[in-house]
């Protein structure tokens, strides 16, 4: 199996093989006080997230928004090329974003101990399996090329990169409750910007302590809409294709929509991974949020 090839187990996790040993040089690594996070488990629309952070940031500063392709404005903490030396050489002017897929166990404690502000987006565990299929399919060097249904049983025994779907969104949810009413985790869903992106920008925006007027608010909802950032070279992710790494007809910005899993699940799957949830997930908090 080409997919498990790619992965090594990192206490209890799977990782591509180059992100776990570049986690192991995480240890110790320096945050900065006014540090942001945007985790999430993968294809969950952490870059619909980024892109609005980085902007809300940066007070709607379009052309510097588009002055760099959106990883080097909000690097990939765990990427092979996101070394202590890019983080380090972030100007001190305004907070760093820094992105991660990171289950919570084995995020740098000095991320977890401090008080960083922590935005932990959720997308419905469905289509994060259709979103992943189709995003491992682009990945040139893996060269996979199974059914839906192969992949759907990896994701359903958390043998993808970053294992588990139900342990990471559990534990930050968890961690999110814990850290009490001033939190410093935010904790939103793909599926409520799509319904309400005003009022979930706007509550982005509040907890980054920048609130926008609404004419910001609607403009931000437009720059960074599925279309916008999919024809906007500096956030569609197209140079990963240029480089080499997504093969040359992929598009990272594939859908962008609720409800894509109808078009790949049969009922047996959805009952599967139904109990898979009834049986690890604990919190009804959490349960009521995951929206199909
Ligand atoms: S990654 O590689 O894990 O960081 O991917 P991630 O960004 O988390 O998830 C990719 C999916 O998010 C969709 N996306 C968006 N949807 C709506 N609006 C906007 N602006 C947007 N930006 C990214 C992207 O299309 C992937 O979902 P699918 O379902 O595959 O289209």
């Amino acid at each position: 199996e080409k997919l498990l090839d790619w992965l090594t187990d990192l206490d209890g996790v799977p990782l591509v093989k180059d992100i776990a040993s570049n986690v192991r040089k995480l240890d110790g690594f320096n945050t900065r006080h006014d540090d942001i996070y945007i985790v999430s488990y993968p294809k969950s629309g952490t870059t619909w997230v980024s892109e609005l952070a980085y902007n809300i940031v940066h007070k709607l500063d379009i052309p510097k928004a588009k002055s760099k392709p959106l990883d080097e404005r909000v690097p990939y903490l765990e990427w092979v090329h996101s070394n202590h030396h890019q983080l380090e050489s972030m100007p001190h002017s305004t907070p760093r974003i820094i992105k991660s897929h990171l289950p919570l166990k084995l995020l740098p404690n000095s991320i977890t101990n401090g008080k960083h502000k922590i935005v932990y987006i959720m997308r419905n565990p469905r289509d994060v399996c259709v979103s992943y299929y189709h995003f491992t399919k682009m990945i040139q060097m893996v060269g996979y090329n199974g059914e839906f249904s192969n992949f759907f049983d990896l994701f359903l025994v958390g043998s993808v990169a970053y294992g588990s779907w139900p342990s990471h969104v559990q534990e930050y949810y968890t961690y999110s409750l814990s850290s009490g009413a001033s939190s410093n985790v935010l904790f939103i869903t793909y599926e409520e910007l799509v319904k309400d992106p005003i009022k979930t920008i706007e509550k982005l925006a509040q907890f980054l302590d920048t609130p926008l007027s609404s004419e910001q608010l609607q403009l931000l909802s437009y720059m960074c809409s599925f279309s916008s950032m999919k024809n906007n070279p500096s956030s569609n992710y197209q140079w990963l294709a240029v480089s080499g790494f997504l093969k040359d007809d992929a598009q990272f910005l594939r859908k962008g929509t609720v409800g894509d899993w109808q078009n790949h699940f049969s009922p047996d799957m959805a009952s599967s991974l139904d109990s898979l949830l009834a049986d690890s997930i604990k919190d009804d908090g959490l349960l009521k949020l995951i929206d199909y």
